[in-house]
This record gives C-alpha cells, structure tokens and sequence, in this order.
C-alpha cells in the first residue's frame, strides 16, 4: 500500500513518541512539512495525498535523526525566535522563547529615537542583537563570542535580516579588549547550567548543543563573576543591562553586579514564573 501524508504523519508521530520525545505530533508535522515540501494546508486538505520514493526517503532521514533525540531546528537549520527565522547550526545554541525577555528588556532601557551603541556578550546565533537592531533602527551593535563557527552563523543571519551594517563581530573572550565606557546597552545570555547537571538535561540538549553554550562552571555562575565586572567597565555611565540567569541564580548574579559597583533594577520572570532576566544601570 502506497504511503500518503496522513499516513506518514501517523506513523512518524508513533516512532518520535516511542523515542520519548515530547512534542510528537508537532514534531512529526514539522519535519513531513520540511522533507517532504508540502506545507500545513496540504497536510489538512489533501490528507491523502501519496508521497513519492524520495519524499519518503527524505522523510525517514529526517525521522531516524529526530528519533535520536536531535533538535528539531538543527534537523530543519532555523528556528524562530522574535520576529524573524534565524538560521541555526550545531555550532550554537538553538535559541529559546525565555531569550526573549531579554530582548523585551533590553529595549525598555535604550531610547528609539536617540542613536545608541549596544554589546551582546556570547551572541551565538545572533539571536538577541539582531532582534534588537530590527526593533532600533538608530542602534549599532558589536556581537562577541569566542566561537568562530557561532560567529559565522550569526553574520549570516545578520545579512539575511538586513541589519549587518550595524553589526560588528568579533571574536573573544567576553569584553577582552574593547573600551571602557563605550555601551549604552550589554546585553547577554552567558552560559549557567552547573556543568554537573548538563548531563542531566534532555538528549536534545546535553547530546546536541555546545558545551561551551551551556556550561557556567561548578556552580553555574562562573560567567557572572566574568560578566559583573566587564559590564562595570564597557557601559557608559547611565547605560543599561539585561542578562539572562538560569533558575534561583538571581540572587547570587544580583550580588556579583552590585560587588562590581552597577546597579541592579529588577528581575523579570518568564512565562513559567521562573525568575529570567536581571537587568539595571550603570551609576
Ligand atoms: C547560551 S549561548 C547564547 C547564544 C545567543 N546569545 C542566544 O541567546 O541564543 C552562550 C554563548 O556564549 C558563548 N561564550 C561562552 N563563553 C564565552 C566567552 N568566554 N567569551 C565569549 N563568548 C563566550 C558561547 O560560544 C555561546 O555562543
């Protein structure tokens, strides 16, 4: 019997299931539509329709590596995040719906009118700065990360989203090398999983994603004590900060920027009421 959409679809959701991933039936529809060029609607109005050899085959390759635990968006090289689809590779991390907060913050602490210079400590895909640079036409930003693959994707999304003129990257370590006072907004989302408990987290993220991405030390916090004082040091007097912290980090992370003479404002929560992002100002 020859295999039609609906068919496929049923089948994948079974095998993602029995894989123990957790969204099947998403899953399952997302990658039908990505291997087999069929779009949501097909899906629904021609459930019928039959798939051809290599639309089968495309769809079991896409299938054996979901099955594997790995990411959706590295399967499919994007994901979304903001207003845009960022392309993403195994050489960043994926980037993630919370990440968007620091995004909603950072842009409650620069003006849109008034031109402004912002900093994105690890920015990986180029996920934050570019969001950021779509929503502040007056902003210029410069994207540190130590990965030179990262750094690759980011200035390919930063093309693809028509904002490369107003962003510089540069490869190092955290702020190494660039002048004091020179930001009105750093923004980051520094790495703050215990290194003990990556190998807890879920395949998708302890097999697939940079370690370098995900690791804050022992305690998780090893890029905070980095960060406090590099931000004491680049923003302008009267600039601003946003920083993502992982779960019951906030207090800790708020003594390391109050320890390195900034002050901290608040701390917003996420959608799950996890305490998110730690944001503030430089006296
Ligand atoms: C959690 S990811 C965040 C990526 C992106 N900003 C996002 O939010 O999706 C952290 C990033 O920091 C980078 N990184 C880690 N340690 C670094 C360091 N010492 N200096 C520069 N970048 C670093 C990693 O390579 C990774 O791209």
């Amino acid at each position: 019997m020859s295999e039609t959409l609906l068919s496929a679809w049923s089948a994948a959701r079974d095998r993602l299931k029995a894989a123990g991933v957790d969204s099947p039936v998403l899953d399952a529809r997302m990658l039908i539509e990505d291997a087999a060029g069929v779009t949501r609607l097909d899906i629904v109005t021609d459930p019928y329709r039959e798939l051809s050899a290599a639309q089968l085959s495309a769809i079991e390759a896409h299938m054996a590596r979901r099955a594997a635990r790995e990411p959706v968006s590295y399967i499919l090289g994007k994901k979304a995040f903001w207003k845009s689809e960022f392309t993403v590779s195994p050489a960043v991390l994926s980037p993630r719906p919370e990440t968007e907060l620091v995004v909603e913050t950072a842009l409650t602490l620069v003006g849109e009118e008034t031109p402004a210079r912002a900093l994105d400590l690890g920015v990986g895909s180029g996920a934050i700065a570019i969001s950021l640079l779509i929503e502040r036409p007056m902003l210029r930003a410069v994207g540190v990360d130590f990965s030179a693959e990262a750094l690759a994707i980011a200035r390919f999304n930063a093309v693809a989203q028509i904002v490369a003129d107003r962003l510089e990257l540069r490869a190092g370590d955290w702020a190494e090398g660039l002048g004091e006072g020179a930001f009105d907004l750093v923004v980051s989302n520094p790495p703050y999983i215990r290194s003990g408990a990556i190998n807890l987290l879920a395949p998708e993220i302890s097999r697939y994603e940079p370690r370098a991405a995900l690791d804050g030390g022992p305690d998780g916090l090893a890029a905070y004590r980095a960060l406090a004082p590099a931000l004491a040091r680049v923003l302008k007097p009267g600039g601003g900060f946003a920083l993502e912290i992982g779960e019951g980090q906030a207090e800790a992370v708020w003594a390391h920027l109050d320890a390195a003479g900034l002050t901290p404002l608040g701390v917003r929560e996420d959608l799950a009421a996890i305490p998110r992002v730690v944001f503030g100002r430089k006296a």
